[in-house]
């Protein structure tokens, strides 16, 4: 393995610490839940009524969860493992799992760790690299849980917005201008809501542009709806640079909850405070199944991502045939919709009808996030997309 040359990110100096009782906050956010749905409205369930007043929501396009269940193979090895579920792990399919991405992903298993999901490393992550003097910075609009952390710790948040004339893209440069002593950069590639995928020039020249002491984050989370390259590629040279992937997306698994962070063993061991061994070590073995056999199915992973780009093509044409722009540049299983009035009340009317479309971003107040749903869900969204825009 070739000698990391980039320098470790310092800890954190005394006054960078956080008090005992944000910490504490931290910790309940991370360990127990119960902050949780506090944080993260939109991780509640939602109760949608009809217009006669009951339950009729049929069509979920809101949370950017792929349409259907784990690939058929990933469930049957899932269902196996339950099977011997008295036991904590008596086929050692922890490090099996570990060693499965080290050897598909090319990435030495010292700098992989499993966790229930990507939300608590990327919770942490904030945490341990950002502080109330060395804030975070990522672009507008991008996934939000970054920023709320951040406020829950009084951290500084600087965006970087995305512009029409950059395509929606985010630009390091940008991020950068936006606080160049920030302790985190967080780069969510593709981006969640716009889908517009990150070059790695772009996060290459970030990371040899930054303080030396502040890290990379970068969100992989959809990067298997595009081909565009991964990080990873980068982590080899680099001790500053952390990446997120998560089996909720593509692979199906939202609620079985698996993800990974790859990192130097030294970042990752300054994101372990507060049962952070704990958290990648207790990990239910009939999902980590199901993530094994997940990442052994290349072309069954490149059909999902090909039926998805089909769908999004397809809804792409007709809202822009009748006339709604539909932001450009999206590589993921979600696009940009511009209605051209509050993407609030646009929400309401499909939800009166059974369809539950994504959220929109204070920094565009007309524009929804729409999930990318299977075929015929993406039908019934088009003709409810006729019925409200009826000239
Ligand atoms: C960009 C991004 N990162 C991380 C997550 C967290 O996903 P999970 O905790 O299910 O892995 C999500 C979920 O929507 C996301 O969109």
């Amino acid at each position: 393995m070739t000698d990391p040359t980039s320098p470790i990110p310092a800890k954190p100096s005394i006054s960078q610490e956080f008090s005992r009782r944000q910490f504490t906050r931290l910790a309940g956010l991370l360990g127990t839940g119960v902050s949780f749905s506090q944080l993260f409205p939109t991780a509640q369930a939602r109760t949608p009524t009809g217009e006669a007043g009951q339950t009729n929501a049929t069509t979920y396009i809101d949370k950017n969860e792929y349409w259907t269940g784990p690939l058929p193979q990933a469930a049957q090895a899932a269902q196996k493992e339950i099977l011997s579920g008295n036991r904590y792990d008596p086929a050692h399919l922890h490090e099996d799992f570990l060693q499965t991405v080290a050897s598909v992903e090319h990435v030495p298993v010292d700098r992989i760790l499993v966790w229930q999901g990507s939300m608590d490393p990327l919770i942490r992550s904030v945490a341990a690299f950002a502080s109330p003097e060395r804030g975070l910075v990522t672009v507008d609009p991008t996934f939000e849980v970054p920023w709320k952390v951040a406020k829950y710790l009084n951290i500084p948040v600087h965006r970087a917005p995305l512009t029409a004339a950059e395509n929606y893209a985010t630009s390091t440069r940008a991020l950068l201008k936006a606080n160049p002593k920030a302790g985190l950069y967080y780069v969510c590639s593709p981006n969640n809501p716009t889908g517009t995928s990150t070059p790695l020039d772009e996060i290459r020249w970030l990371l040899d542009n930054k303080p030396a002491d502040a890290v990379v984050l970068v969100d992989e989370a959809y990067i298997h709806f595009t081909t565009n390259p991964s990080a990873l590629s980068l982590l080899r040279e680099r001790r500053d640079l952390l990446i997120l992937r998560t089996f909720s997306k593509l692979f199906g698994m939202a609620g079985l909850r698996v993800g990974l962070s790859f990192a130097h063993p030294d970042l990752h061991q300054r994101m372990m405070r507060y049962d952070g061994e704990a958290a990648t070590r207790l990990i239910n073995v009939s999902a980590l199944a199901g993530a094994k056999e997940s990442l052994l199915l290349p072309d069954q992973i490149r059909k999902r991502r090909d039926d998805m780009t089909a769908v999004r093509e397809a809804v792409e044409q007709h809202l822009t045939k009748r006339g709604i722009p539909v932001l450009p540049g999206s590589q993921a299983n979600m696009i940009m919709v511009d209605w051209k009035r509050p993407a609030a009340e646009v929400a309401e009317a499909f939800e009166k009808n059974g369809v539950i479309i994504g959220r929109n971003w204070p920094i565009w107040p007309n524009v929804s996030r729409i999930t990318i749903g299977s075929a015929e869900e993406m039908q019934l969204f088009n003709r409810q997309v006729d019925r409200i825009f009826r000239t």
